[in-house]
Formats: C-alpha cells, sequence, structure tokens
C-alpha cells in the first residue's frame, strides 16, 4: 500500500504560532492536520476547543482530522462542525451514547471517527463499523506527545483491517502515537493508511519539516 496519508499533530507544533505552523506542514505535503482536543478530565492534559480551531482553519486547505479527547462531547459537536473540523473521532470511553455521538456528528456534515485507548479491544468497533470513516488506534495512552510506540497495538491493528476489509467501506484506518521512520513502515505492514505523527514531524524545525514528512511515508520501489 503506497497511498499512505500523513497526519501532522500540531500538538507539537510552536503555539505561539500555530497558523504559520499549519501553512508549513501543509506545504511540507501534509494530507491533513490532526488537531489534538483535550479538556484536562478524560485525559490529564489540556489544549484547545473550538474557537482556536475557526480561528487555525483559513490557514490550509487540508481536512482537519479533529482528535476529542473530551468527555463529554455531544455537546461541542456543532461548535466543532461550525469552527471547520472535516473529521471528528470520539473515544468510545466518553460516552454515554457511542451510536448516538456517531450519528449526531454525521448529522452536521462531518466524518464520524473512533479512536481505541491501548487497552481498548478491537471488537469495540464491530456494532459500529457502518457508521464511521475513520477508526484511529491509540499507539501510546493519550494525553502526551513524545511517548513510546506500544507493540501490542500492531496485532489490533491487524484486527482492524480485516474488519474494514470484511465491511468493504472505505474506511481510514490511522494510528496515532510514537510514529517515527522505525515504527511507521510497521504500522503501515499491520494495515493502517493514515499516520499521526507530532514530535516525528515537528523536530529540528520548519526547514526539516518536509524531510521528516517524507520519511514517514513507504519506500516506492519500482
Ligand atoms: C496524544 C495525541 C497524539 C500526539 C502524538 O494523545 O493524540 O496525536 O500528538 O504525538 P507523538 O507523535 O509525538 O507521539
Ligand atoms: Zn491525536
Amino acid at each position: 500500500m503506497t497511498d499512505v496519508m500523513i497526519s501532522p499533530s500540531i500538538l507539537s507544533a510552536d503555539f505561539a504560532e500555530l497558523g504559520a505552523e499549519i501553512q508549513r506542514i501543509d506545504t511540507a505535503g501534509a494530507d491533513m492536520i490532526h488537531v489534538d482536543v483535550m479538556d484536562g478530565h478524560f485525559v490529564p492534559n489540556l489544549t484547545f476547543g473550538p474557537p482556536v480551531i475557526e480561528k487555525l482553519r483559513p490557514h490550509s486547505n487540508k481536512p482537519f482530522d479533529v482528535h476529542l479527547m473530551i468527555a463529554p462531547v455531544d455537546p461541542y459537536i456543532d461548535a466543532f462542525a461550525k469552527a471547520g473540523a472535516d473529521i471528528l473521532t470520539v473515544h468510545p470511553e466518553a460516552g454515554p451514547h457511542l451510536h448516538r455521538t456517531l450519528q449526531a456528528i454525521r448529522a452536521t456534515g462531518m466524518k464520524p471517527g473512533v479512536a481505541l485507548n491501548p487497552a481498548t479491544p478491537a471488537d469495540i468497533v464491530d456494532p459500529v463499523i457502518e457508521d464511521v470513516d475513520m477508526i484511529l488506534v491509540m499507539s501510546v495512552n493519550p494525553g502526551f506527545g513524545g511517548q513510546s510506540f506500544i507493540e501490542s497495538q500492531l496485532r489490533k491493528i491487524e484486527q482492524l483491517r480485516a474488519k474494514i476489509e470484511a465491511c468493504g467501506k472505505d474506511i481510514i484506518l490511522e494510528v496515532d502515537g510514537g510514529l517515527n521512520p522505525e515504527t511507521a513502515p510497521r504500522a503501515i505492514s499491520a494495515g493502517v493508511n493514515a499516520i499521526v505523527a507530532g514530535s516525528a514531524v515537528f523536530k529540528g524545525g520548519p526547514e526539516h519539516y518536509a524531510a521528516n514528512i517524507r520519511a514517514l511515508r513507504p519506500l516506492v520501489t519500482a
């Protein structure tokens, strides 16, 4: 599989100049922009919400791949739609009714996604697989950038790839956490077609973004 999308996580960007950072990763070859929203309650860290996303939206035409690590989700869905999110991904544990939440996201015109924590089994997607456009496998515990890839998630990626093939729907299988030029090819071999990377994209500063993104893509052999 060579058509792998790279979705840099702006969690590792310079927050003092987020708009410029998004333009830089866009120009450097990002396929999507991964936006981590944290509430200090569902995960032990805080980032930003819809007003910031709305201001960032004009800085790129690439899809905003918004990963919600907040609970509850439902009261904020319309605000994320208005702010310009394209894909809105939620954790089942954010509760209380995953199916209702996915339907509510779809009703706004956004694409719904479901995110699985490292300890959340692949089977949780079975009852909702027809209702999602993305499955996000967390290969670290959510909350922080710069953590190490959890190996056991490769097997879960394989299981989810098989479920997606069986379902026959065009669902993005994305992996998030600890991706770098060593772990990304292994996740791709296991079946993902989208890679989130924060520290591996932003390391070294703006002049390295393009090479950093390229280093995460599969090598194309003649
Ligand atoms: C963690 C976030 C990730 C994070 C990844 O909760 O969901 O998107 O930014 O950071 P790296 O690529 O540094 O592991
Ligand atoms: Zn994320």
